[in-house]
């Protein structure tokens, strides 16, 4: 079987296709970054509009890539959300009307089940190491979550102010760093010291695997206003405190659920600092290559697969959504 995904809820338009031995034939991605850059965030009318003038020669390049023609597609998957509506209307449409048009299945997927899902494409031993814990850490979404299989998902923690990813960008940009944030933090702490600034990680009461941002991001914006040179210590403390945070309430999360492994996706994933934090894990770690972290069609294709062989087919009237808790998930 061969699958084609489409991802276009944010700001990268993307068409990948996988097989279903989960090979990835080809993965192209059409960033929006430079676009948004000068607003500081993204910009939901431009990121819509230019969706829709990629879309077309993004889906011509991914066919040519893995070497395929139309009539060999056998499955459509797309992303219909959680993300930003206008957004998520141009890659939806467009894979309604394919699938009508070839006369092939169609399936829409959520797109942060698909970045949890994301690391099976390059650690197939991770098939069997389930229930696992799934992190996922992204400029939308941190939560962690209860893996009893790759399509059954429960959500035990989650943050109750910012992404994670939200914060790094928040972070960056107090200290006139540029959008999106977190690979100008990364950089930025690497030359810094972290034992020089304290800052403190924010527990949230009675619930132990959640998060929240909101109050070390008011930490970091007071200490920026004494760094009269640079932003490299008070950044690489930050850092420091955030990762250690997550480390911790994985560690948590592992003995707590008695969990066999851990799978962990989204932007911030891609993050090599936070990879040296699980270097020592207990258990094994699950991290996707850089590219699979970040948006993808291939991650939304890979569960495309799964969702498609356990549920079979989504019903064509299906809405975007801004927002998808996983027990929605289970039903579509
Ligand atoms: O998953 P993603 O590509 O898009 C969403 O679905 O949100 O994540 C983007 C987020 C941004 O907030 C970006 O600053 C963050 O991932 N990010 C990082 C790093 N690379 C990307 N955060 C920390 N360190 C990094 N190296
Ligand atoms: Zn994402």
């Amino acid at each position: 079987m061969i699958c084609l995904g489409i991802e276009s809820t944010c700001d990268e338009t993307s068409i990948s296709v996988v097989n279903d031995r989960f090979e990835i034939l080809s993965n192209v991605i059409y960033s929006q970054v430079d676009l948004h850059s000068p607003f500081g965030g993204v910009f939901p009318e431009l990121a819509a509009r230019e969706h829709l003038e990629k879309i077309g020669p993004c889906f011509l390049e991914a066919l040519k890539k893995a070497n395929i023609s139309f009539d060999q597609i056998n499955l459509i998957s797309v992303a219909y959300g959680p993300g930003l509506i206008g957004s998520i209307q141009v890659g939806l449409t467009f894979a309604k009307s394919l699938s009508l048009l070839l006369n092939v299945p169609f399936v829409a997927v959520n797109h942060v089940h698909a970045h949890l899902i994301a690391p099976i494409l390059n650690h197939k031993d991770a098939f069997e190491q389930l229930p696992a814990i799934g992190i996922v850490l992204s400029g939308g979404h941190t939560q962690i979550n209860l893996m009893h299989s790759l399509m059954d998902i429960e959500t035990v923690g989650s943050t109750i102010d910012d992404a994670m990813g939200e914060c790094f960008d928040k972070c960056a940009k107090i200290c006139g760093l540029p959008y999106p944030g977190g690979p100008h933090v990364e950089k930025t702490a690497m030359k810094g010291d972290s034992s020089k600034v304290h800052l403190k990680s924010c527990k949230v009461k009675d619930r132990p695997f959640s998060f929240s941002f909101s109050g070390l991001k008011t930490q970091v914006l007071y200490a920026s206003k004494n760094q009269n040179k640079g932003y490299e210590d008070l950044l690489a403390s930050f850092q420091h405190v955030v990762f250690q945070d997550v480390l911790e309430k994985a560690q948590k999360a592992v003995d707590f659920y008695d969990a066999k492994a851990i799978f962990i996706g989204g932007g911030v994933a891609s993050s090599k600092t936070l990879r040296s934090y699980f270097e020592d894990f207990c258990r094994p770690v699950y991290f996707p290559s850089k590219e699979l972290a970040l948006d993808n069609a291939a991650m939304i294709a890979a569960l495309g697969i799964l969702q498609f062989n356990q549920l079979g087919p989504s019903p064509i009237e299906i809405e975007p959504k801004s927002r998808i808790p996983f027990t929605t998930n289970q039903v579509v």
